[in-house]
């Protein structure tokens, strides 16, 4: 094969911000990997996330409005801390990690549960402006395409509406950015993308409307809040 240029492949400058992961997944991928997680999930990840789930779950109970997509629910860990008066719909791409939420739904008898859905999050087929609050924890960097994610949410939850995402975001400079970069091309093997830009998922119109907050106690998640048309 002819080199276009002679620069080595390895020494050319970037042409800009990565701004996806090192590797996306495709829906396929998301299957696969969840579909062999599903049975271990909760016992792996469940502690170490379990402080950004909780302050996810106490902002979107806070807000007003009862309509909540949870987008990404996974075995619906979150499920049970939702305030009784919410109203959640759960969309995953996952079936097994779908029966894992239904089981729980019914063991829990949790009624505020209105349906589990298997779908993609990237084109949920649901009615336009049809919740109050959408919410997405640790889902933003497995998502084939996190900027469609957030123009779908941004359809079906209406104007005024709350968008809050909980995910580990790369640091922008300093020590953290170069421990990311090193760690980004094990990214598979650690089950996320220490490198996932927050641009990856908002724009900079986005990013300054934006209510972030780090999660304790390590500050390794954040949970991001946004106003639905707050950017336009
Ligand atoms: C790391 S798990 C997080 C699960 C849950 N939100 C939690 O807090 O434990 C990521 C979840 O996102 C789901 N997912 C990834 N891409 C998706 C998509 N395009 N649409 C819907 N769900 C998706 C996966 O199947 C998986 O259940």
């Amino acid at each position: 094969m002819t080199q276009a240029s002679s620069t080595p492949p390895r020494l050319r400058p970037p042409i800009g911000p990565r701004l996806t992961p090192h590797k996306a997944l495709d829906a396929d991928d998301v299957r696969a990997a969840y579909r062999r997680w599903a049975g271990v999930y909760d016992h792996a990840f469940g502690g170490v996330s379990a402080h950004g789930r909780r302050q996810a779950v106490a902002a979107v109970n806070a807000l007003t409005g009862t309509r909540v997509l949870e987008v990404g629910v996974g075995t619906g860990l979150a499920l049970p801390h939702y305030a009784a008066s919410k109203r959640i719909t759960g969309i995953d791409l996952s079936g097994a990690m779908l029966d894992r939420a239904r089981a729980r739904v019914a063991e829990e008898r949790l009624a505020n549960v209105n349906q589990l859905i298997e779908g993609d999050a990237e084109a949920t087929g649901l009615p336009a402006a049809s919740f109050d609050i959408a919410v997405a924890m640790f889902v933003a960097s497995v998502v084939p395409n996190p900027r469609l994610l957030m123009a779908e949410m941004q359809r079906v939850v209406r104007p005024g509406g709350h968008m809050l995402f909980v995910n580990h975001f790369a640091a922008e400079r300093g020590p953290r950015w170069w421990m990311e970069k090193a760690l980004a091309p094990a990214s598979r093997a650690l089950g996320w993308h220490p490198d996932f830009s927050i641009a990856a998922l908002m724009s900079a119109e986005q990013r300054g409307q934006a209510r972030v907050s780090p999660v304790p106690p390590l500050g390794l998640f954040t949970l991001v809040q946004l106003v639905n048309g707050a950017d336009s």
